[in-house]
């Protein structure tokens, strides 16, 4: 796809609801008893692979795409049934992590395979802490990767000291914790995205966090929510750089999940010098949201390091082209994790920053971006990552020429309507 240039960018946008929040609704709505209705449902690919496995372990559920509603008919925690087929979780690696931690208590064997991207992301960090509890595991492939077996059964509690701040892996143990005969807790090395906690308490579940530790009691039932999905802040991410980089322009993102544990955009965006403002904020479903104004502005570079990095690690190649936009240096530090995302996020940005002219070095853990230079334009290589695709086509608008970006459908794993939606702000 060649992006259009754009010179301002003036309107109003509301994001797709939240991914880790819709499959987590999926997921607990299929282990709860009765139905449950989730609004503001993402259509993502992702989040319909998640459905797709669970109408495999035999539940119900009624997609509405045109209203973003879902309806589950959940059976209760051991109501699901052994699948017939391999579980294709696509590219997601949510559905692959914490269907994982489910899996691991069912008196059944499932087989998850996923993409080629899937196929080379590491599932080691579940597989550990879930053999741990009793769960056994069959690599089909090398090196720890999709596919695998699961070979399900009775888990036993267990404290679990989590080397990688990642909601994913703290997740898949909660939710095996559900089963398990005793507590189950996990402590982080910093605090990564609670949404899975927050759904727990709401189902009735007796979950408790202190710090960086969350303790799961485990479950008799539970029961059948409402849910409201609030708009992804990692989709808002893309309209809020663009209006603070792109001259002459106002942008409201309407509806934005502003849970703390996501929010470091918007830390790392004042702390740049950005013109943002936060209105009709609502923290009345659980998870807090809100209306989200930027404008053009002037940005400074920033260091961005240590316990903030899991509050926007997904925002990281969409903050680095706002870093390359900003006068002086930005470094990224603490951030190896974004080796192991849907690419290797940080030689992606790196080579493609650097085809667009910008002044970019790869580090161990994270990049050094000094800004402030026009950028050309060069034909970009999303590698089928739907966040380089997305932050891409912000820097390509902006940059002098044409720039082409390859694979540019792959926005659909988080943002069908990302194109279209990027296309009504600069008219
Ligand atoms: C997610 C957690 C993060 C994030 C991913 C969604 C979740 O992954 O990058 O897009 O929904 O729990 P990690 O837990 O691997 O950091």
């Amino acid at each position: 796809m060649i992006m259009k240039h754009f010179d301002k960018l003036q309107g109003e946008v509301t994001v797709p609801g939240d991914k880790s929040i819709s499959h987590r609704s999926i997921m607990l709505g299929s282990l709860a008893k009765g139905t449950t209705e989730v609004t503001g449902f993402l259509q993502g690919a992702d989040c319909l692979s998640s459905i797709s496995c669970f109408q495999k372990m035999g539940i119900e559920i009624n997609n509405n795409p045109e209203t973003n509603t879902v309806l589950i008919h959940g059976k209760g925690l051991r109501g699901l049934s052994a699948p017939s087929d391999i579980l294709d979780v696509g590219n997601s690696g949510t559905t692959t992590r914490l269907m994982s931690g489910i899996l691991a208590a069912q008196p059944f064997t499932s087989t998850v395979d996923g993409d080629s991207s899937i196929r080379k992301r590491p599932m080691g960090r579940i597989m550990t802490p879930l053999s741990m509890m009793g769960a056994k595991f069959e690599s089909l492939a090398t090196d720890k990767c999709a596919p695998f077996k699961i070979i399900g059964g009775n888990l036993q509690g267990i404290h679990y000291d989590s080397p990688v701040a990642s909601a994913q892996v703290k997740s898949a143990i909660l939710l095996a914790g559900l089963y398990a005969d005793g507590q189950t807790s996990v402590t982080e090395p910093a605090l990564s995205r609670n949404h899975t906690e927050l759904m727990f308490e709401s189902f009735g579940v007796d979950i408790k966090s202190v710090g960086t530790t969350a303790t799961v009691t485990p479950a008799k039932e539970l029961i059948a929510q409402k849910i409201e999905v609030p708009g992804d802040i990692s989709s808002a991410a893309y309209f809020i750089v663009a209006g603070l980089i792109t001259p002459n322009s106002e942008i409201t993102i309407k509806n934005v999940g502003i849970n703390p544990t996501r929010d470091g955009i918007l830390t790392v965006c004042k702390n740049m010098g950005a013109d943002i403002t936060l209105s009709n904020v609502k923290d009345d479903i659980g998870e807090p949201v809100a209306d989200i104004t930027v404008r053009t502005s002037s940005l400074h570079g920033c260091t961005i390091e240590g316990d903030i990095i899991p509050k926007l690690i997904d925002e990281i190649p969409v903050i680095a082209i706002m870093a390359a936009f900003a006068n002086g240096t930005t470094i990224i530090k603490d951030a190896q994790e974004l080796k192991v995302k849907e690419s290797n996020r940080i030689d992606v940005m790196v080579n493609n920053l650097s085809a667009m002219g910008v002044d970019i070095e790869g580090t161990e853990d994270g990049m050094v971006i000094r800004g402030g230079k026009a950028l050309h334009s060069a034909t970009i290589d999303s590698k089928l990552d739907h966040r380089i695709a997305m932050s891409f086509a912000i820097a390509g608008g902006l940059a002098d020429g044409d720039t082409e970006i390859l694979g540019a459908e792959c926005v659909n794993i988080s943002y069908p309507s990302f194109y279209s939606d990027l296309d009504m702000l600069t008219r």
